[in-house]
């Protein structure tokens, strides 16, 4: 069996968390890479480790080298630091900014056929510069958040239905930050509109936990954030590029008029398959969820410019 190649740029706790996961569904052969040469060794010959007990057959290797990325259909990045209780978004996004570059200068050397998918915070400004340095056409660099912050609403709404998650649609657009824009018109729960389940306040406060639910696992984890369920948002993603799904998922995608908005990347609905973005989903916004959608989309102009500032001050 033809198994792709697929590359973890960051073999850190979301990175590695990702790579088990798409082990264990035998997505590809594995290259976890890591400044830290050592762990990414590490922690790729655990997760090989582990094949035998958990019934798959994948290559796991990690490296510091560059070249070892050579024909990877997708390659991840989730290198760079992750948000800490109390730290500026200025600072992470200074920081993370010339990682995210200096990691798409080399894989446009070494993968220049690659899917990217983004995952370095802050979010659609990390997508946006991975595009600009790569050069590479902007279907084939997306970025994941929306599955992750539509996987919350989902768990939040199933808890409070007391129902099973599977059954729970919904969907998150807008920025990756305390601007997203949760569309409660669009969820379902079994196929039911979620408005006719549930009253307005309960709404609310759901769209509001959804919000903050990035720095709601920061605040308990205090050293950190989240990977579990980044883990498992990034393998969804990359499940749907390589077996070509075409499943249709919110992700941060290049918009060219969609949405009335012209040369933004930014959360919205998507066909996700074998030629990565291959069209974004328009759907009806309501009055207020147009203006939260406006003022998402001002907040990530914002940051891209403050990354491509930093971007130059650095060059
Ligand atoms: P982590 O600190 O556990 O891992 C980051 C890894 O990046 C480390 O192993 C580090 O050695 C590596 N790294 C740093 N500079 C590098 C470079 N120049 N080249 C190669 N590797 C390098 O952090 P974690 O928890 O894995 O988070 C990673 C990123 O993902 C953070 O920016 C975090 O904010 C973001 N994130 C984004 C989510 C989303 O929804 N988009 C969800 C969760 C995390
Ligand atoms: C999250 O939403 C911090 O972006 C990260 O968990």
């Amino acid at each position: 069996m033809h198994l792709p190649k697929i590359t973890i740029v960051g073999a850190g706790q979301v990175g590695s968390t990702a790579a088990h996961l798409m082990a264990k569904k035998e997505l590809g052969n594995l290259v976890l890479l890591d400044i830290d040469v050592g762990m990414a060794q590490g922690k790729a010959l655990d997760i090989a480790e582990a094949g035998p007990v958990e019934g798959f057959d994948v290559d796991v290797s990690g490296t510091d080298d560059y070249a070892d990325i050579a024909g990877s259909e997708v390659v991840v990045i989730t290198a760079g630091s992750p948000r800490q209780p109390g730290m500026e978004r200025t600072e992470l996004l200074r920081r993370n900014v010339r990682v995210v570059a200096a990691a798409s200068r080399e894989i446009a050397r070494h993968a220049p056929e690659a899917y990217i998918v983004l995952v370095t915070n802050p979010l659609d400004a990390m997508v946006c510069a991975a595009q600009e340095v790569t050069g590479f056409p902007a279907h084939r660099v997306m970025g994941m958040a929306g599955v992750l912050d539509s996987a919350r609403m989902r768990r939040f709404i199933a808890q409070e239905l007391g129902v099973s998650g599977k059954d729970v649609t919904a969907m998150v657009l807008g920025g990756h930050g305390d601007r997203m824009v949760p569309v409660t018109g669009s969820s379902t729960v079994g196929g039911i509109p979620l408005t006719e389940l549930l009253p307005r306040e309960r709404l609310d406060a759901i769209v509001e936990r959804t919000r903050h639910g990035g720095g709601e696992v920061v605040e308990l984890l205090k050293t950190g954030s989240a990977y579990y369920a980044p883990g498992a948002s990034i393998v969804d993603m990359v499940e749907s590029i390589v077996r070509d799904q075409r499943r249709i998922r919110p992700v941060a995608a290049y918009l060219k008029g969609e949405y009335g908005i012209e040369d933004l990347y930014i959360g919205v609905p998507a066909i996700i398959g074998a030629g990565g973005v291959e069209r974004v989903v328009e759907i009806g916004l309501t009055d207020s969820e147009r203006l939260q959608f406006d003022a998402s989309v001002d907040t990530v102009r914002e940051m891209i410019d403050e990354a491509r500032d930093a971007l130059d001050a650095g060059s």
